[in-house]
């Protein structure tokens, strides 16, 4: 009996060394072990159930032995436990570490449109002159966008603005001039508004058409408006866009809805008015249109003209933004390739 404990205690032993040197998963091999010999149906057991047979002088003397095999082989498995642990909590940290020295990955920054860039800046000036931004719709109805701007039906001044029409009544906005009666229509003034936004024509595209482009609509209503609050208005916006030593004139000009009415030049912020390729030999570029807010464009509004008076301006953005990059190309302001765009 007492060689075959020992002889246990030299099987266990091997097998456990064998289990460190190479089991896969050596926790799950160790705890077979463990049932294999010290379990309740272990070898170890079955030596022990056989313990009546003996004398009773060989009882004690062997029932220490088999305690003392349990013992070393009970130690001797939990070292082994410790250590599985360890090595594999050790694996865990190595392959979960993290190199702080690689590189990151850089996530592209994305930046608003130059158009957007520029429609900012400009609403900005005329926040700060107390101004409100306001929007109107892009389907618009033809009486909005020209009726009651004093536009009748079969008038000559349609021809000058290729309508893309919806059906009879509704068209997409040849101009952000339709606004001003919207406004209008729901406020009392003072009014005080810029109405950026998208218009359509229905252009052939070309370096400098597109059948989508943007425009910044200006009204003021009220009490005692006059052509030099007009003038002044907008010679402190060029001065802001422009530099401080930007210079406006007017030139007479017609629009229907505007009595008188101007064309609005600045001067070649490139020469200087001296004539240049940037304002073709002229020395003064348009910017826009503008005038005094006709009387029968108040009054279809419910605003008397005897009352109140104003002033509107509109203005093309995607001309201020071309002259302000020195983009030659209308198109490449709508093709949206990330080459040119990044540039600003
Ligand atoms: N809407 C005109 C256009 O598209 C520009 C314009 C001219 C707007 C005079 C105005 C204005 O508000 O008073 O050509």
């Amino acid at each position: 009996m007492r060689d075959k404990l020992q002889e246990i205690e030299r099987l266990a032993k091997e097998e456990l060394s064998a289990l460190m040197a190479d089991a896969a998963d050596k926790k799950e091999a160790l705890e077979n072990l463990r049932v294999k010999y010290l379990g309740k149906k272990g070898e170890l057991t079955a030596v022990l159930r056989g313990m009546g047979g003996l004398s009773a002088e060989e009882r004690p003397i062997v029932g220490q032995l088999a305690n003392e095999v349990r013992a070393s082989l009970e130690t001797l498995i939990e070292q082994a436990k410790t250590q599985i642990e360890e090595y594999e909590l050790n694996k865990k940290l190595k392959e979960e570490e993290i190199d702080v020295t690689i590189p990151g990955k850089h996530g592209e920054a994305g930046r608003l449109h130059p158009i957007t860039q520029i429609t900012k800046e400009m609403t900005d000036i005329f926040i700060g002159l107390g101004f409100e931004v306001v929007d109107g719709p892009e389907v618009e109805y033809d009486y909005y966008n020209f009726e009651k701007l004093n536009i009748p039906k079969n008038h000559p001044a349609r021809d000058t603005q290729d309508t893309f029409y919806i059906n009879e009544e509704i068209v997409l906005r040849t101009q952000t001039s339709p606004v001003q009666v919207r406004v209008m229509e729901t406020r009392k003034p003072p009014i005080r508004i810029v109405s950026p936004g998208r218009v359509y024509r229905s252009d052939a595209v070309d370096a400098t058409h597109s059948p989508l482009f943007h425009q910044m609509e200006g009204l003021v209503i009220d009490k005692g408006i006059t052509m030099t609050d007009l003038k002044g208005t907008l010679e402190l916006f060029a001065k802001k866009l422009y530099g401080e030593d930007a210079k406006i004139r007017l030139r007479p000009h017609h629009f229907n809805f505007t009595e008188p009415s101007a064309e609005v030049d600045v001067c070649c912020f490139s020469c200087g008015g001296k004539g240049c390729r940037l304002c073709k030999g002229e020395g003064w570029i348009e910017i826009l249109g503008a005038g005094m807010v006709h009387p029968k464009v108040l009054m279809g509004c419910g605003i008397d003209p005897d009352e109140y008076s104003g002033f509107a301006f509109g203005m093309g953005i995607e001309r201020i933004v071309m002259r302000r990059y020195g983009i030659k190309d209308l198109r490449l302001l709508f093709e949206n390739d990330v080459r040119f765009l990044k540039q600003f």
